[in-house]
């Protein structure tokens, strides 16, 4: 599968997607690929119909069973002068957005690697740097698809899947495409331009500046309103006045009335009242 980027980003990737039928994690089998072979190509992906344990942030497990949920992990390149990786996980975020906006599902990017719809996951990504000379990322995503009402309960936390959402249900492989050619941008926009190329996308989509959040930050939760977000991509949380932090990962708990951005179809920019 050829994906070629758009014209601004001038990027140029060869996906070769992989379908396993079932693997214990897709990222498991993409970095041990990777060890055996350091020069695996950028463009390889492991889809997996099933994983038996797949994995998510904070040590999760991420629940997947048979062609449930899009579960794939994707090998990128990493140029030694390249962007901070932490703001790829945005990219692919964006990425996912922009598959489901185009399917009419109102999702939204949540910092810094997930995308909701209302409060509900819809989609989450893990980024692992593989070590080597030179070093490449192993970007998983796992996008619920068809998981009825019963599974998402099962999952215990707020969740919801594009069958949940459009009443349809998806065969996986030309979503798999589509997801492909909908990084792509995105991706290389992220690997030229850092976070700055995806900067405006983002404050539009996501966390509303100002708006109250809590964050996770291992065993505490730090408290403050959403300043903005740094040059690589990092959230900065003003905790009081004058005060502002660089949060580099952790988990947002939204316990306020905030305001969220979003863009509609013809890039109007509109507000919707927040949980
Ligand atoms: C998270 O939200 O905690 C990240 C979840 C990432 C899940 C995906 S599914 C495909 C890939 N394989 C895994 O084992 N995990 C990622």
């Amino acid at each position: 599968m050829r994906v070629t980027a758009d014209r601004e980003t001038g990027g140029d990737i060869v996906w070769a997607p992989t379908w396993l039928e079932e693997v214990d994690s897709t990222q498991l089998e993409l970095k041990r690929r990777w060890a055996q072979r350091p020069d695996l190509a950028p463009g390889t992906v492991f889809a997996a119909r099933r994983q038996t344990a797949g994995r998510g942030r904070h040590g999760r497990a991420w629940i997947s069973g048979v062609n449930r949920n899009l579960c794939f992990s994707l090998l990128w390149p990493l140029a030694p002068d390249g962007p901070p990786a932490a703001a790829a996980t945005l990219a692919a975020a964006l990425a996912v957005d922009d598959l489901l906006q185009a399917r009419g599902i109102p999702s939204r990017p949540k910092w810094p690697n997930d995308v909701l719809v209302g409060e509900r996951k819809i989609c989450g990504i893990l980024a692992e740097i593989l070590p080597g000379e030179p070093a490449a990322l192993a970007l998983g995503i796992g996008l619920n698809v068809n998981l009825e009402a019963e599974a998402l309960t099962a999952i215990g936390r707020p969740a919801t899947s594009m069958r949940e959402e459009t009443g349809q249900v998806y065969d996986l492989p030309p979503l798999l495409e589509e997801a492909l050619r909908a990084l792509t941008p995105w991706l290389s926009r992220w690997a030229r331009l850092g976070f700055a190329g995806l900067r405006v996308a983002w404050e539009l989509r996501s966390q509303s500046l100002g708006q109250p959040i809590g964050i996770h930050q291992g065993a505490d939760l730090v408290r403050g309103r959403v300043a903005g977000y740094g040059p690589a991509g990092e959230l900065l949380l003003e905790t009081a006045p004058g005060r502002v932090q660089a949060i580099w990962s952790g988990e947002i708990v939204e316990p306020g009335a905030g305001a969220v951005n979003r863009t509609v179809a013809g890039g109007v920019h509109e507000s919707m009242a927040g949980p």
